[in-house]
């Protein structure tokens, strides 16, 4: 099996936690792609469907699946999204797409978050994948600052501007040992809008691509 063959398995195993009639939270990536177009395919009944991104929004409107806004639904039944890295509690580095702010948005919203990936994403730390910071523009240089005090090395994600308006910081070389309290010390540096560490709200549900098909881990 390819990676991207592997992304598909998980995607088409994270169809399983599809209730009818439900709302559901849909996430951005190439992993979340293939779960747009096997949700599409599955024809289950939905009420709507939310998106993490301008992208993910085009995507599933042009299956013809309804798009809605997060302030007229009420709590999400599920959230289903890929990752960057998980580690084996389910925490996760997210936003190598961009959208990890209304990514953490929509799955802090929703009763479920089932993370699919294939199964590279599974590190025993987390940091070797840049963590991405969405940073206010006028205060990227004190963010970096900041983020060298961590021990990071920060990189201005060059050319990109988020749906938000923002720009990313990508920092490496952080080796993540205690997510929950990095998450808390970065989300409080003034200039951040957001980090791309899930762990304050991790997944409840990994599934993983492997070669011999998708595996749930929990
Ligand atoms: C998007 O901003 C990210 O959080 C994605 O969920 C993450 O980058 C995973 O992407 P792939 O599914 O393309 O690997």
């Amino acid at each position: 099996m390819t990676q991207d063959e592997m992304k598909r398995a998980a995607a088409a195993e994270a169809l399983k936690y599809v209730e009818d009639n439900s709302i559901i939270g849909v996430g951005t990536g190439s992993t979340a792609n293939h779960f747009i177009d096997l949700l599409a395919e599955s024809r289950i009944p939905l009420k709507g469907t939310v998106a993490s991104s301008v992208k993910t929004a085009e995507r599933l409107k042009s299956h013809g699946i309804k798009v809605m806004e997060l302030n007229q639904t009420g709590p999400l039944d599920l959230y289903v999204d890929g990752a960057d890295e998980s580690d084996a509690q389910l925490n996760l580095i997210k936003g190598g797409g961009g959208a990890l702010t209304r990514e953490k948005i929509v799955a802090a919203a929703s009763d479920v978050f089932v993370c699919i990936a294939d199964e590279s994403k599974l590190v025993e730390v987390m940091g070797e994948f840049p963590l991405p910071v969405e940073v206010i523009p006028m205060a990227q240089s004190y963010v970096a600052r900041e983020m060298i005090k961590l021990g990071g090395t920060p990189d201005l994600r060059h050319g990109y501007t988020t749906d938000n308006g923002n720009i990313i910081l990508d920092v490496s070389g952080l080796k993540i040992t205690n997510p929950v309290e990095l998450e808390s010390k970065i989300n409080q540096i003034t200039g951040v809008v957001t980090v791309g560490l899930f762990a304050a709200r991790p997944a409840d549900v990994l599934i993983l691509g492997t070669p011999g098909g998708a595996k749930v881990v929990k």
